[in-house]
């Protein structure tokens, strides 16, 4: 247990070992539960709890340190903070879950919590402790329906769930160490979780700024004792204004596609803009989905494989639709041997953001002069929508 200010403490639990979260996204240095103990002079509450894998040591620290819990804070249902509520109450029979309905309804139905040990308050109501004020900020989205922040009214700091996260354990200091690793961390950890739902994301940095707390405490990574790290670094990324950077999901199996890529790739940077090509065979779906979050335009490249598109180069495309990045325009480009239909395949997997298409350039084998031409054409779209 570590001190943050008086009577506020880290309980949470660092998850060095674990490689993927959310079976999706690569981790590079695991990730860590936060949970946060505060104590007022009448009851003690602790925001969150940790992982079920966790939950036996969290479990023997609160203990250790002589922590009786009265009321366990869930912002938010999603069990990586939720998984030990079952452990701590059987601990602390007297305590009960402090969270809203939505919250309520999810680890109700998903961790059989009983609905008798829950106490659901309303948007913006106070929780006493004595001395020290719980206020709940519901902020459905970022990222689920059920999301809010506490606010700790006399200290002015601000838990803010998975909002401002990151997937960061490289010190075990608490506070953020403002890192071009932790930038990185802070990047990835974005660009899965909060890019799907960037207005939202924008609409709660903004709250921040107003609200401006003296900390920010979330629920992976560090405590931000200068929060306007991170919201300047989320209010860029969440703005409507993109990089010179197309990136480019491709698979290749006799290289014609990958001629093609090469092709626009060496055109598109003449221009001065940074090209980044991804094989999605053995891609990295993390570094792919950071870079979504400064991209301009998105180009799918694939061959024909019985007859249809690549499945791994699909990958490329479900990706984007699923994470919503602010691309301004999309191409697709691919070369095919005795048939096939690429052309539109791409369209109906770009359903949840509305980029311009830029056009198909489907060749049989190897790219010819005329289509060298289209690649052309195809690079000048690409520069014109950006700069749009
Ligand atoms: Fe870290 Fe949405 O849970």
């Amino acid at each position: 247990m570590q001190k943050i200010i008086d009577n506020v403490y880290y309980v949470g639990s660092y998850d060095k070992e674990r490689k993927i979260f959310d079976e999706l996204m690569p981790l590079s240095e695991g990730t860590t539960y936060n949970s946060y103990v505060v104590k007022g002079s009448d009851k003690t509450a602790i925001i969150e709890t940790v992982y079920f894998k966790k939950a036996q040591e969290y479990l023997k620290r609160l203990i250790d340190n002589n922590i009786k819990v009265d009321y366990i804070i869930a912002n938010h249902g999603e069990q990586d903070h939720t998984g030990a509520i079952g452990v701590v109450l059987d601990k602390f029979p007297d305590a009960c879950v402090v969270t809203n309905k939505k919250v309520a309804s999810n680890i109700e139905s998903m961790l059989n919590i009983p609905g008798e040990k829950i106490k659901i308050i309303e948007d913006g109501e106070d929780l006493p402790l004595g001395g020290k004020t719980l206020r709940f900020k519901f902020a459905p989205f970022v990222h689920w329906p059920d999301t809010m922040f506490t606010y700790l009214v006399e200290d002015n700091i601000l838990f803010t769930c998975d909002f401002l996260g990151a997937h960061n354990t490289t010190t075990e200091n608490i506070f953020a160490d403002y890192s071009q690793n932790l930038i990185n961390c802070a990047k990835k950890y974005y660009a899965e979780i909060m890019m799907p739902f960037r207005k939202f994301a924008s609409q709660y940095t903004n709250y921040v700024y107003e609200l401006n707390p003296k900390m920010v405490l979330p629920s992976h990574g560090p405590i931000y004792d200068n929060p306007k790290f991170i919201l300047d670094l989320y209010k860029e990324w969440t703005d409507d204004e993109t990089k010179k950077l197309v990136v480019v999901p491709y698979v290749s199996m006799y290289g014609s596609t990958k001629i093609m890529v090469d092709y626009l790739k060496g055109k598109v940077e003449k221009e001065g803009f940074e090209v980044k090509e991804y094989d999605m065979v053995n891609v990295d779906t993390c570094q792919f989905a950071c870079d979504l979050v400064d991209a301009c335009s998105c180009i799918f490249a694939s061959p024909m494989v019985l007859a249809a598109p690549h499945p791994f180069a699909l990958i490329g495309a479900v990706l984007v639709n699923t994470l919503r990045p602010k691309i301004k325009s999309y191409g697709v480009i691919g070369s095919y041997g005795w048939g096939g239909v690429l052309a539109g395949t791409y369209d109906k997997l770009i359903t949840t953001i509305k980029p311009d298409k830029l056009g198909e350039v489907i060749v049989k084998g190897l790219p010819q002069n005329a289509d060298y031409k289209k690649l052309d054409d195809m690079a000048c779209q690409i520069i014109a929508s950006c700069k749009n």
